[in-house]
């Protein structure tokens, strides 16, 4: 693949940057640690949605310090509703350490922030460019999106090929002066959310690049990027369990590997129960149903995966300790909405418990 000189889109997209940029917060003291925080929220979340999260996680995790001692429940609660929890465990992971190998400091060069868990070539090269000034570029779909439209290259981007060569391109023309390298990172991520965006028409009236863009010029960009399509997802079957004894509702801690590994759930099995073949479940476990009342379905779906999900109140006439072998916690729903971090695939079902204890009482 031929790679083609970007040099000519430095100034022009500085200056527009310097114009254009929004006020974020990390964007205010973009120390290390913030920044990285920043970009490990951001990836599969949008900017507003994170905000609120970011605040909450520095006024508990202020430090790397903090981070690397933080409660495991509690970082989970931190991040319920964010999704992609792994990405949570594993900056506990790497805080610690940095607690350990560099003195509580982030690391400053890419190949050392490359090595720590959670951190990939995105993630290093934003922290290196951002809070370092050093010219590596951080490629994320923004950035695919506007090189791949800027130099009509219709390669898939989902392909690892396509990320390097991009990366490649970039790196080639980085500015060197540490102040342009931060804003040049920004800036094109920056440009492709305000500007060349995805799903429609990219606002080329107010691009900085527009004299240079070939996708422009050939007509091309509602054809590129170009993304070879996905793999249908797998649909999962499963029946969930609201078990309720007094004013508590069972919990269980999922095992520590895999999908929502260590996340709180409600009891469940991987099939679709009907009334009676869920009352004769229940029944296995030892678990007798004073009542079974039919909740609201739900469809939950991750990158790979749809949950399709029915749901049971089950009125319990003892509280079991277990199930399947499997200890269980009963909690309120104080407690649960407090101190409990379920999955976002569950929270139509925690809305459905507070509407039906509601109609109850
Ligand atoms: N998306 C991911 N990281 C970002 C950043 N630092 N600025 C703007 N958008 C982003």
């Amino acid at each position: 693949m031929q790679q083609i000189d970007l040099s000519s889109i430095i100034d022009p997209l500085l200056a527009w940057y310097d114009q254009n940029r929004r006020p974020l917060p990390w964007r205010d003291s973009p120390t290390p640690y913030h920044v990285w925080l920043s970009e490990i929220m951001l990836q599969q979340t949008r900017i507003e949605a994170v905000i609120p999260y970011y605040h909450r996680f520095l006024s508990v995790c202020p430090s790397v310090k903090a981070l690397s001692e933080v409660d495991g429940d509690q970082l989970m609660k931190l991040w319920e509703g964010l999704g992609y929890y792994s990405r949570a465990r594993n900056l506990k992971a790497a805080a610690r350490v940095i607690m350990e190998r560099y003195d509580g400091e982030l690391p400053t060069s890419y190949e050392a922030l490359l090595s720590l868990p959670g951190i990939g070539a995105y993630t290093a090269g934003a922290i290196a460019s951002i809070a370092f000034g050093l010219p590596e570029p951080a490629v994320d779909g923004n950035v695919l999106r506007v090189i791949t439209r800027l130099t009509a290259d219709e390669s898939d981007i989902m392909k690892e090929t396509t990320k390097r060569h991009v990366t490649a391109s970039l790196r080639a023309i980085y500015p060197r002066d540490k102040a342009r390298a931060a804003n040049m990172t920004q800036a094109l991520m920056e440009l492709g959310e305000q500007v060349c965006i995805p799903n429609g028409a990219p606002r080329c009236e107010a691009c900085p690049l527009g004299a240079t863009c070939r996708s422009r010029a050939l007509g091309l960009t509602d054809r590129i990027p170009v993304r070879a399509p996905k793999k249908a997802r797998k649909i999962q079957l499963r029946t969930v369990f609201m078990l309720m004894h007094e004013d508590k509702v069972a919990l269980r801690k999922r095992e520590d590997k895999g999908l929502l590994s260590g996340l709180w759930e409600f009891v469940g099995t991987e099939e679709a129960l009907d009334a009676p073949s869920a009352r004769a479940w229940l029944a296995e476990q030892g678990i007798i149903a004073d009542r079974l009342i039919v909740a609201p379905d739900a469809v939950h779906i991750f990158t790979h995966i749809e949950w399709h999900m029915r749901g049971y109140f089950v009125l319990c006439s003892d509280a079991p300790r277990e199930v399947m072998s499997q200890p269980l916690v009963w909690v309120t729903r104080a407690d649960l909405r407090e101190s409990y971090a379920l999955p976002t695939a569950f929270r139509s079902f925690v809305r459905a418990l507070d509407d039906f204890c509601s109609d109850e009482t």
